[in-house]
């Protein structure tokens, strides 16, 4: 499996010096949290910030957006060159538009599921996707209890990605610790985020 650790939990004070300590300890990706105070009730960082955190790190950004105008927060953040930028599903009429526009920026679309949402909402989408992120917390803050339906939300993702495109990956995020993560990989996971 791929780890992505979460920098919302980062001291950041220092955060070029914790971005360095998770890319020198082996972690797969950066997962960057973008909250607008809007689509959650939670405020994060933008661009400015997340060009510090670029400029620090040695592994690829995994930036997730958590916000309304998806379209706008992709044309702020695209110049930093992440690998893959995720929307939710939940705040997108469009999302087949934006997928596109996101890969013609050459970076990886990803949609992320909020934990009601069915993995079968994105069906007709996945062969455009990289990744499909399932949220195993309610997206907005760190250190949450893990929601266990995402472990059958997985499994039954996987079957549609066999069936449609079996080089998307599956990414989960929120309340992973070494007591859920061998479940997750049962259920077919191929990255976990982990903030706290
Ligand atoms: C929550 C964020 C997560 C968060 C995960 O909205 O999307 O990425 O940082 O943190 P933990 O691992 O503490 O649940
Ligand atoms: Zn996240």
């Amino acid at each position: 499996m791929q780890v992505a650790p979460s920098i919302l939990s980062a001291d950041f004070g220092i955060l070029a010096q914790e971005v360095k300590a998770i890319c020198d300890g082996g972690c797969d990706l950066v997962h960057v949290d973008v909250m607008d105070g809007h689509f959650v009730p939670n405020l994060t960082i933008g661009p400015v910030v997340v060009s510090a955190v670029a400029k620090a790190a040695t592994k690829p950004l995994d930036i997730h957006l958590m916000v309304e105008n998806n379209s706008f927060f992709v044309d702020l953040f695209a110049p930093l060159n992440p690998k893959y930028i995720s929307f939710h599903i939940e705040e997108e009429k469009h999302p087949h538009r934006l997928i596109q526009k996101i890969r013609s920026l050459g970076i990886s679309p990803a949609i992320t599921l909020n934990p009601h949402t069915p993995p079968e909402a994105i069906e007709f989408l996945i062969e455009d996707l990289d990744m499909v992120l399932l949220m195993s917390v309610n997206p907005g803050f760190g250190g949450q209890k893990f929601i266990p339906n995402v472990l059958e939300r997985a499994r039954r993702l996987k079957e549609i990605i066999k069936k449609r495109n079996p080089n998307c990956l599956i990414e989960v995020d929120g309340g992973v610790n070494d007591k859920n993560i061998q479940a997750l990989k049962d259920a077919g996971v191929d990255i976990v985020v982990a903030g706290s």
